[in-house]
C-alpha cells in the first residue's frame, strides 16, 4: 500500500514536470531487462527480454544496423537483404544517377545479385553487446582533481578495456559517457563493409512530397531502399570482392503483412543520433532567440543559391540533390523546432522542473552545498555565449559547412602539411644514419610514406569534384559571405574579411576561383603532378582558399576555447543538475540523451489530434482523422506542375485497377504512412517499426511537425512517428517494379 502512495505521489509529480509517459524513452538494450520489460509486457509484447537483447544467443538486436554512422537498417532475409529509407540510401542512388541513367529519378532494381551496385565507403555495424563499465572507469579516476590527468587517465582507461574486450576477435569497441559524464557503457561492435544497393524506387515514391511534406503528417512518402550486406568467405567481414557472399546474419525480421490497429503494441529500435531532453530552460531560450533563426537564415540564402543553379541543368541536379536534401531538411526541422519550443511552452515547463530542483536541494544542507551552483553555472553559461553564438552559427553555417571548398581546402592544407613534415623528418633521419643500406631503407620509407599521403590528396580531391559546379560554387561563397559580413559583429569577422577589398565579395569571389589551383578540377590535378614529380609548390601558404578554410576553422576551434572556462562549469552543472533530478525522483525511470547508440522505444500504434495550422496547409484531408494514410490520398495530392507531387503513371495504373494483391487492407485499401506514439529523432531513419511477436510491419522515416521541439522535450500528447506501412513497402517491390524475387527471400507473415 505504502508503495503505492510513493508510486501515485511521483506520477503526479511527474506529470506536474515532465508529463512523463510511458511511451517516452529511448532505452539501452541491456537495460529493458531491468527497466522496461514488465511494462512493455503489459503494453501487449509478446517477447522475453532475452529475444529482444541478449548476447548468447540470437535476438532481435542481431538484426538492426547502424548504416553508415547516419542511419539505421534493417536485415529481412536470411541472405543479409537490407531494409532503409530512401532519404539514407539516397547518396548512394545519386552516386550511381547521370542524366543519361537516372536512377534518382527513374528507380534501381538489381534482378540478379550480380546487378547489386557496390557502394563505395558504406558501411553497416552490428552491435555485438554492451556493458556498463562505470564503475571500472570511476575506480581509476578517483581522486584525480586535476582536469587534463583525468582526460589522460579516462584515455588510457578506455583504451584498455576495449583492448581486453576485443582481444582476439575482428570486433571494434567504443565507450561513450552518459548522462553528462555520469556513466560509461562499452559498445562492441562488427562492421561490414561490403554493402550493395539492391533496390530504390523513383524519387516520386521514396521521396513523394519533397520539402512541402517533410517533417509533416499525413504523409504519402515510400521512404525506403534496399541493399545487401556481404561478407568473406570465411563469415568474416571483408573489403569489397567479387569472391563475397552475402551476410549470413544471425537473426533477420519477419515481415507482417496482416496490418495494424490503432493501440497495437509497436516498438522501434535503432540509432538515434542526438537529442537534448535535459537543456535548462536557459538553453531553451537561446536556441529560440538565436540558434534556430540564424541557422535558417543562412540556409534560406544557401538552398535559392543552389536552386538557381540545379534547376538549369539536370547534370547540376543530379550533383547536388543529396546536398541540397540534407541542407534543406534541418533548414526546415529549425523553423520548426523555434516554432514549437514556443507553441508547446516548452521554457515554462523546465523551468518548472528547474523551480522543483531548487526546492528539493534547499530543503537539505548537504544537498544544497552540492547543487547549488549548477543551475547558476549553466545561466552564466548561456548569458556569456547569447551574443556570440551568432557569430558562431555564422561560422559553421557559412564557413565550415557553407561552400564546399573550406572543408576541402583545410584538408588539402593539413594534407600538404604532413607531406612536408615527412620530408622533414625523414631527410634528417637519413642525413643523421651513418650505413649505407640504412640509408636505402630510410630512402625507401620516406619515398613510400610521401606517395601515401599524396594518394590520399588524390582520392579527397576526386571526391570533392564528383560534385561540384563552380558556377555554382563562386556563387555561393559570394553570397554566403557576403551575409556573413553583414550580419556578424565586426570582432566575429574572419581575419580575412579585412583584407577583401570594400567588402565586395562577388569580386573577392571571382578572384578566388580564377587564381587558386584548388578551385579546379585541372589545377588540381596539376599540382598533384608537381607533387609526385616532388616538385615544390610556390606559396601555397598564400593560397587564398586555404587563407579562408584556415581562418574559418581556426575559429571553430577556437571559440570553444573562449569560453573553456565558462563552458567547463556549464558541463559540470548539468552532470549535477541531471544527477540531482534522478534523485528527486526515485520512482522514474531515466534514459540518457541519445548518443547514436542502439536504443529502443516502445509505445503503439496512435493517431494524434492534428493541429489547426496544419490542418490548413494539407492538400487532402487523408490521415488527418486516423492513424494511416492510403492511395486516395496519394493520387489526391498529386500536382503535375510541382516535381514534388508528381505520381509515376505506373502507379496510377495500379490505383485504377485497385491491383494491390496481398497488400490491401480489409477494406481493399492500400494503406501508405501510419502513425505510432514512439521516441525516434534523426539517425533513427530507416528503423524496423516491430509488432508484439518481433515482426516488422513499418519503417520509420520522420516525426511531425506539431513536436519539432521534440528533440528538446518530448511532446506526451502529440509526438508521433510516421513509418512507410511495410505492406506500401512491398506493393512498390512486388507490384510496381516487378521485382518478386525479393519477396520471395523474406519470410513473409500472411
Ligand atoms: N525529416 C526526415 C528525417 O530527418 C527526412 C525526410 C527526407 N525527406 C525529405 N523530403 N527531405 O529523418
Amino acid at each position: 500500500m505504502k508503495k503505492i502512495v510513493s508510486l501515485l505521489l511521483a506520477v503526479s509529480m511527474l506529470l506536474a514536470t515532465f508529463s512523463a509517459s510511458a511511451n517516452e524513452g529511448m532505452w539501452l538494450p541491456m537495460f529493458i531487462k531491468s527497466l522496461n520489460i514488465e511494462d512493455m509486457q503489459k503494453q501487449g509484447l509478446k517477447l522475453s527480454a532475452e529475444e529482444i537483447y541478449s548476447v548468447n544467443s540470437s535476438s532481435l538486436k542481431d538484426a538492426i544496423v547502424s548504416m553508415g554512422g547516419f542511419c539505421t537498417g534493417e536485415i529481412i532475409s536470411n541472405q543479409g537483404l537490407m531494409l532503409t529509407n530512401h532519404h539514407c540510401g539516397y547518396g548512394a542512388i545519386q552516386s550511381f544517377s547521370t542524366p543519361k541513367n537516372n536512377i534518382l529519378k527513374n528507380g534501381f532494381w538489381a534482378k540478379t545479385k550480380s546487378d547489386e551496385k557496390a557502394v563505395e565507403g558504406l558501411f553497416v555495424t552490428f552491435l555485438v553487446r554492451m556493458e556498463d563499465v562505470t564503475a571500472e572507469v570511476n575506480k581509476e579516476l578517483v581522486g584525480i582533481t586535476d582536469e587534463k590527468d583525468r582526460a589522460q587517465k579516462l584515455k588510457e582507461i578506455q583504451k584498455e578495456l576495449i583492448e581486453k574486450a576485443t582481444k582476439g576477435t575482428h570486433y571494434t569497441a567504443y565507450i561513450k559517457d552518459f548522462y553528462y559524464g555520469s556513466e560509461f557503457y562499452m559498445f562492441v561492435n562488427e562492421t561490414f563493409n561490403d554493402v550493395r544497393l539492391v533496390g530504390a524506387p523513383p524519387e516520386s515514391v521514396g521521396k513523394y512530397g519533397g520539402d512541402t511534406d517533410n517533417w509533416m503528417w499525413p504523409r504519402h512518402t515510400g521512404d525506403f531502399s534496399m541493399f545487401r550486406v556481404y561478407m568473406g568467405k570465411d563469415g568474416k567481414p571483408a573489403e569489397y570482392s567479387t569472391e563475397n557472399v552475402p551476410l549470413k546474419p544471425k537473426h533477420h525480421l519477419p515481415v507482417n503483412i496482416k496490418g495494424v490497429k490503432e493501440g497495437d503494441f509497436a516498438m522501434i529500435m535503432g540509432y538515434p543520433g542526438s537529442t537534448d531532453r535535459y537543456l535548462s530552460s536557459y538553453g531553451v531560450q537561446q536556441a529560440i532567440d538565436i540558434k534556430g533563426p540564424t541557422v535558417v537564415e543562412v540556409r534560406d540564402l544557401k538552398l535559392k543559391t543552389m536552386k538557381n543553379r540545379m534547376d538549369a541543368k539536370e547534370q547540376v541536379d543530379i550533383q547536388y540533390s543529396a546536398k541540397y536534401a540534407q541542407t534543406a531538411n534541418y533548414w526546415k526541422y529549425y523553423q520548426g523546432q523555434t516554432e514549437q519550443l514556443q507553441t508547446n511552452k516548452v521554457v515554462a515547463r523546465k523551468k518548472q522542473l528547474e523551480d522543483q530542483f531548487v526546492k528539493w536541494y534547499s530543503a537539505d544542507p548537504e544537498r544544497q552545498k552540492k547543487y547549488r551552483a549548477a543551475l547558476e553555472d549553466i545561466s552564466t553559461y548561456y548569458k556569456l555565449t547569447n551574443e556570440y553564438t551568432v557569430g558562431n552559427t555564422y561560422v559553421m553555417e557559412a564557413g565550415v559547412r557553407g561552400p564546399d571548398f573550406v572543408l576541402f581546402a583545410f584538408r588539402t592544407s593539413r594534407l600538404l602539411g604532413a607531406i612536408e613534415s615527412t620530408k622533414a623528418k625523414m631527410d634528417a633521419k637519413i642525413e643523421a644514419a651513418t650505413d649505407k643500406s640504412e640509408k636505402k631503407e630510410l630512402k625507401k620509407a620516406r619515398k613510400s610514406a610521401v606517395k601515401g599521403l599524396i594518394s590520399r590528396l588524390e582520392t579527397l580531391s576526386e571526391e570533392h569534384f564528383k560534385n561540384y559546379n563552380k558556377i555554382l560554387e563562386e556563387e555561393l561563397v559570394a553570397n554566403l559571405f557576403d551575409l556573413y559580413y553583414k550580419k556578424v559583429n565586426k570582432e566575429q569577422h574572419p581575419p580575412f574579411f579585412a583584407n577583401v577589398n570594400e567588402a565586395d565579395f562577388k569580386e573577392y569571389a571571382r578572384k578566388l576561383f580564377k587564381t587558386s589551383p584548388l578551385m579546379k578540377k585541372g589545377k588540381m590535378k596539376r599540382l598533384i603532378r608537381k607533387l609526385k614529380l616532388g616538385m615544390k609548390l610556390k606559396k601555397i601558404d598564400e593560397d587564398q582558399a586555404i587563407v579562408a578554410a584556415n581562418d574559418f576553422l581556426g575559429m571553430y576551434f577556437g571559440s570553444a576555447k573562449k569560453f573553456a572556462e565558462a563552458e567547463k562549469k556549464m558541463e559540470e552543472g548539468y552532470k549535477l543538475f541531471v544527477e540531482g533530478i534522478r534523485l528527486m525522483l526515485p520512482e522514474k525511470s531515466f534514459y540518457p540523451n541519445a548518443n547514436s547508440t542502439q536504443r529502443l522505444t516502445y509505445g503503439s500504434v496512435l493517431s494524434y489530434p492534428v493541429s489547426d495550422r496544419v490542418k490548413k496547409m494539407v492538400r487532402s484531408k487523408d490521415g488527418l482523422d486516423t492513424f494511416f494514410t492510403t492511395m486516395e490520398g496519394l493520387i489526391e495530392k498529386e500536382d503535375k506542375n510541382n516535381p514534388e507531387f508528381e505520381i509515376p503513371a505506373r502507379l496510377k495504373e495500379l490505383y485504377e485497377a485497385k491491383d494491390y494483391g496481398q497488400y490491401a487492407d480489409e477494406n481493399g485499401k492500400l494503406r501508405v504512412n501510419f502513425l505510432t506514439n514512439n521516441d525516434i529523432t534523426g539517425g533513427n531513419s530507416g528503423s524496423p517499426v516491430i509488432d508484439g511477436n518481433g515482426y516488422l510491419i513499418g519503417t520509420a522515416f520522420d516525426g511531425n511537425w506539431e513536436a519539432m521541439s521534440g528533440d528538446i522535450s518530448f511532446e506526451n500528447k502529440v509526438q508521433r512517428t510516421i513509418s512507410v506501412d511495410i505492406r506500401y513497402t512491398l506493393f512498390i517491390i512486388d507490384k510496381y517494379a516487378g521485382a518478386r524475387h525479393l519477396i520471395d527471400e523474406m519470410t513473409v507473415i500472411k
